[in-house]
């Protein structure tokens, strides 16, 4: 049986650190706020929206929700965003994506003040991170690392491939891993044999997008599997992009899906939020 990496755990036990700072800083009379921006009704931005702004009660985040309609304008987009820049009483702007086709989602990103920017998607963020200097990290590659630090798996001088070299994860999980003195490979849609690349891993972090793509051809034996997947299966069951039955036992280590990374982000998220006092 290998070591099920209990990301619903190990995002409960950050939470509740978190809570503890903020209570402290509370005591200090400093308050942390996080302005949350949502652009019409996409089912499953409403499910995520939701559930940050719970976490930002439980952990004593005050958050601030902007629903705005789907024919929102660029220009009313920005605008927004510029006040909430402004804003001494504002720590953290969101906006959720995707937003509707008619708005730039790059050019509202680099709206956002980097100091501001607690999903770490900011360019400045993204090159602080590749150069080693402070400044907001991508939530889910975040934690990532965390889910591995706190299963006490060392990432030193270990072979690590990612798969997928998407910017909210791939890209920033290989910059995390390479900070951690991990030997870094990042695979894509053009790499030429995948399994042979793979199979070097002894930790292998999958962000593919396709349901339970990875079998255990692509493991190599007793390699750490890091799922970031979600997808809604034939037999609709929550799975991820690992096949998770077919690799289990020939794995030291394994994120459940659902369980896994999910929960880790929003945890980092809220991680981001307490971290940008100090920023
Ligand atoms: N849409 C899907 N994931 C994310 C995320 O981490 N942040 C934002 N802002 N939008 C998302």
């Amino acid at each position: 049986m290998p070591q099920i990496i209990d990301g619903k755990k190990i995002s409960a036990a950050i939470k509740e650190e978190l809570k503890v700072k903020v209570e402290e800083l509370k005591k200090q009379n400093i308050e942390i706020t996080l302005a949350v921006i949502q652009v019409g009704n996409d089912p499953a931005s409403c499910v995520y929206v939701r559930n940050k702004k719970k976490a930002c009660e439980f952990i004593g985040i005050k958050s601030l929700s902007y629903e705005l309609e789907e024919t929102t304008t660029e220009e009313e987009l920005i605008k927004l965003v510029e006040e909430l820049n402004e804003r001494d009483d504002v720590n953290g702007i969101l906006v959720q994506l995707p937003l509707p086709k008619h708005i730039d989602e790059d050019k509202i990103i680099m709206t956002i003040s980097p100091k501001k920017d607690v999903d770490g998607f900011h360019p400045m963020n993204v090159g602080a991170l590749n150069i080693g200097q402070p400044g907001f990290v991508s939530c889910t590659p975040a934690g990532v690392i965390q889910l591995l630090k706190r299963s006490n798996i060392d990432i030193e001088g270990k072979e690590c491939v990612v798969i997928g070299r998407s910017n909210i994860v791939g890209k920033p999980m290989g910059a995390l891993l390479l900070k951690e003195n991990g030997t870094v490979t990042i695979c894509h849609s053009r790499t030429k044999d995948l399994k042979e690349v793979t199979k070097r891993a002894d930790i292998l972090v999958v962000a593919i997008g396709k349901p339970r793509f990875i079998t255990k051809d692509y493991v190599k034996e007793g390699a750490v599997i890091i799922d970031v997947g979600m997808h809604r299966g034939e037999d609709n069951k929550l799975c991820g992009d690992v096949d998770y039955n077919d690799v289990a036992d020939h794995v030291s280590a394994i994120t459940p899906v659902p369980g896994g990374v999910g929960p880790m982000t929003i945890a980092m998220l809220m991680n981001n939020c307490v971290e940008s006092i100090n920023l």
